[in-house]
């Protein structure tokens, strides 16, 4: 949208967005619902005996409600560089947190590539993904979901025409709950020649410290990305990479330098999920149960889906027919987003059920009938 585009034409392109049913507002929800959209996976960011642990040491300096500065100048209080290098410590590289993951996507792919580059990203990448694409003016091929075959016959196209090529995927995906096969993928670096990006917004806690880690891959990623929002249960994005391209984020990345850095309350809570990340496995074990329970149902309940995480998507198709299931769940008690285009591709409208450590089988399974019942009842299975 232009900056001399008229008034009108917003109004137009906002009734356009209303008629095709994807008019987007914001609310408050309803607390009583049953939470089927929230990313708190493992239930560490509504766990008031953790928050309570994680208040008893309060010190003014610490839990400080703002940095007052970005990094460079006076931002890089004593927290954020102790969470750096338990960061490093654990995953055997120097590690620059960033304010959301947002910003940590998109400024590393801006900051290291430029019209000579080659992007090739899983078609169905983060929009911060695709934003850092455009910013840096490089040319940008997709391949299919998850496909690696594809990928890997880009790879043997363009490798020889291009020397500076970075592929991105992320392992689990928001709005598929399918996962990329991360050991596939880094395992075509033997052959070709490229810069490799994960984002583990997803994995990042649901698989302790991440998918890459847990297959032993962090030595062959060379941008790892965890985002902090969804089961970190906080804000902000680990930057893990060598310590080379961690100094040259430090001196152009453009969203690092000139904003504020996160207050320190924050990081330091980072740290603490950081240190204690081992001690939730029993919450890690229950959501891996209450995965296998949920896909077994539904299988069961003829109601398709081709996630296989925490993250299980109905794709129905049609928008307005998407917002009436999720209406009529609600009237049921139970909150469960719409998502619709552009978030995902256009009609491929979907429910997103988010699973998360707290919930029962028994919840699970009444649940699962009951969308079975307004699924059946709305014509959509
Ligand atoms: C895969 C993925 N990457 C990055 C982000 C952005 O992270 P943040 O919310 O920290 O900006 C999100 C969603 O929020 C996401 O789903």
């Amino acid at each position: 949208m232009g900056i001399t585009m008229l008034k009108e034409n917003i109004i137009k392109e906002l009734e356009g967005f209303k008629s095709e049913n994807r008019f987007r507002t914001i609310k408050t929800n309803d607390k009583s619902l049953y939470n089927f959209s929230s990313n708190d996976y493992l239930g560490l960011a509504n766990d008031k005996a953790l928050s309570q642990r994680f208040y008893e040491n309060y010190t003014f300096d610490n839990y400080k409600l703002s940095s007052s500065s970005s990094r460079l100048i006076d931002g890089s209080y004593q927290t954020v560089m102790r969470l750096e290098k338990k960061v490093e410590e654990i995953y055997g590289k120097p590690c620059l947190v960033f304010n959301s993951g947002f910003d940590a996507n998109s400024s590393v792919i801006e900051t290291f590539f430029d019209k000579n580059s080659l992007i090739i990203t899983d078609r169905l990448n983060h929009a911060s993904i695709y934003d850092g694409c455009i910013n840096s003016n490089a040319k940008v091929l997709r391949y299919n979901h998850l496909d690696v075959d594809a990928l890997e016959k880009l790879l043997k196209k363009y490798s020889k025409t291009h020397d500076d090529i970075l592929v991105v995927t992320e392992s689990i995906y928001s709005m598929d709950g399918d996962c990329a096969d991360l050991k596939k993928i880094c395992a075509l670096k033997d052959e070709y020649k490229f810069t490799l990006m994960v984002d583990e917004a997803h994995s990042y806690g649901v698989y302790s410290y991440g998918i890459a880690y847990n297959e032993k891959l962090i030595d062959k990623i060379d941008f790892l990305i965890i985002p902090l929002g969804k089961a970190g249960a906080s804000v902000g994005a680990y930057v893990i990479c060598d310590e080379i391209y961690k100094n040259y984020l430090i001196n152009k990345s453009r969203k690092f330098i000139y904003s504020t850095a996160l207050p320190p309350v924050n990081n330091l809570w980072n740290l603490f999920i950081l240190e204690n990340l081992t001690l939730f496995h029993d919450k890690i074990e229950k959501l891996k149960d209450l995965v296998n329970f949920s896909l077994n149902t539904l299988k069961k309940a003829n109601i398709e889906t081709s996630s296989t995480s925490h993250i299980i998507s109905i794709i129905i198709g049609d928008n307005l027919k998407t917002i009436n299931l999720s209406e009529a769940l609600k009237e049921k008690g139970y909150l469960i987003y719409p998502i619709k285009e552009p978030t995902v591709p256009k009609d491929t409208a979907r429910l997103r059920i988010s699973l998360t450590a707290n919930m029962k089988k028994e919840e699970l399974d009444a649940f699962f009938k009951i969308l079975k019942a307004e699924m059946k009842k709305l014509g959509v299975m």
